[in-house]
């Protein structure tokens, strides 16, 4: 089978490299790809935004099944479009994708559904937002209402941050904005749960806990994600019935009642307090760094899996996992997630090769006449998977620092909270 992902981060490495593994698949093609895919498949450099030239692609080089990592063009609508044209793809169409693409669409369903999550209001200009303020608690949490890759987020301590945010939203900071949420902040414990469907049924796809902030102690601004680790400490059978009754079934039935079905993975940032979820936020894709934990600890052919949920039969599917524990941790560019350095060479990757416990996982990178260079603010995932986290974050930062990138930072503390030393 010729398989094709689109997108260019490390989520869609560790899909390429795992999907290479399968005898089944004849070649790979990553849209675009980095300087890592280009190892384990072909990139081509085409823009994936103009579904039409996509599509001419594909159908030249007659791909049978197609991958979406990223959710833009999720929430653009690339599976209606290439679907249309009979072509297979993994991932949900434009009106499930709004899970992701409008957090007040995914409040609606949980008001409706009675799905647990943070007590909200729906605003819909500044005068309505200020007057709101005034009659509630603090902290609080304001949203824009659009993909921001996690920038439309405010936790406000004050009246004074509160004010701040709904000017810049309804300013248009990320877009014309015509609401805004405004939502109680939960305390708890984080955690990322994924599931994977096939639109009629669903299986749990293990849990992950990343670190968002860029510095040590989970501390300094936000970045796309500095490291991970899976499966999460928080999870239980307990609590992973009460995440799939209270919060994941229920938010399929919605679909199923507005006539339609969920292909693809799903992942929902939940809060934990008191052994009970909260679902904060829904995204349609894999996480990212999440996946480059997750994906290492299937013991299937995830090419099985995936082609599975295209056709319906999911069920039959056995999704075995390795008991280990996986740890990654991002290395990026000095500066990142503010302005950072581009085309800084990174010399030595080449003796670092993914075996059966280490992996490597590029993200913002490309080659140029057999050089690799850092384009991105997240450059290199490092992954390992052992017995403790502990011990997978030694053998990480070994690798690191062997590595020993002038122009490259990490965080030394991912997994804290799950090590004692
Ligand atoms: P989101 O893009 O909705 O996932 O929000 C980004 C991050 O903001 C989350 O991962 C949480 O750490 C935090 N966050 C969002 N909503 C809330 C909330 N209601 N209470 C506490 N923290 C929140
Ligand atoms: N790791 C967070 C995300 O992928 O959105």
């Amino acid at each position: 089978m010729k398989i094709a992902i689109i997108g260019s981060g490390g989520r869609e490495h560790a899909l390429a490299h795992q999907l290479s593994r399968s005898r089944k698949i004849s070649k790979i093609y990553c849209i675009p790809g980095n300087a890592g895919t280009d190892e384990v498949s072909t990139n081509v450099q085409l823009n994936f935004n103009n579904f039409q030239v996509l599509y001419d692609f594909i159908s030249k080089e007659q791909i049978e099944l197609v991958v979406v990592g990223p959710e833009k063009p999720l929430t653009e609508g690339i599976v209606d479009y290439l679907e249309s044209k009979k072509i297979k793809v993994f991932g949900p169409r434009k009106k499930v994708a709004q899970l992701e693409g409008s957090k007040i669409f995914t409040k609606k369903i949980c008001e409706k559904f009675n799905i647990p999550t943070a007590k909200f209001k729906i605003c819909n200009s500044k005068k309505d937002s200020f007057e709101y303020l005034s009659s509630t608690k603090f902290p609080l949490v304001v949203k824009a209402d659009v993909l921001a890759a996690g920038k439309g987020v405010y936790i406000c301590k004050t009246i004074d941050e509160a004010n701040i945010a709904i000017n810049e939203i309804f300013d248009g900071k990320f877009g014309k904005a015509d609401q805004i949420l405004i939502e109680e902040f939960l305390e708890g414990d984080e955690m990322s749960f994924f599931i994977i469907s096939d639109g009629n049924s669903y299986k749990t796809f293990n849990t992950a806990q990343d670190h968002k902030r860029v510095g040590e102690g989970d501390k300094g601004k936000n970045t796309g994600g500095m490291g991970a680790y899976s499966p999460s400490s928080l999870i239980n059978e307990t609590l992973e019935r009460k995440i799939l009754e209270k919060i994941i079934e229920p938010t399929l039935k919605a679909i199923k009642e507005m006539d339609d079905k969920y292909i693809g993975f799903l992942y929902a940032g939940l809060m934990i307090k008191n052994d009970e979820p909260f679902l904060i936020e829904y995204n349609v894709r894999m996480g990212d760094p999440e996946c480059q934990t997750i994906l290492p600890l299937i013991d299937n052919d995830l090419v099985d899996i995936i082609d599975a949920c295209c056709k319906s039969n999911l069920a039959k599917q056995n999704i075995k996992w390795k008991n280990k524990k996986s740890m990654c941790i991002v290395l990026c560019s000095k500066g990142y997630p503010e302005e950072y350095k581009k085309d800084v060479e990174i010399e030595n990757l080449r003796k670092f090769h993914s075996n059966d416990t280490n992996f490597i996982f590029h993200a913002g990178t490309k080659k140029v006449e057999n050089k690799i260079y850092a384009i991105g603010g997240r450059v290199i995932n490092f992954v390992n998977i052992s017995d403790s986290f502990s011990s997978s974050r030694k053998e990480i930062i070994k690798k690191i620092e062997e590595l020993n990138w002038e122009n490259g930072f990490y965080r030394s503390d991912i997994g804290h909270k799950v090590i004692n030393e």
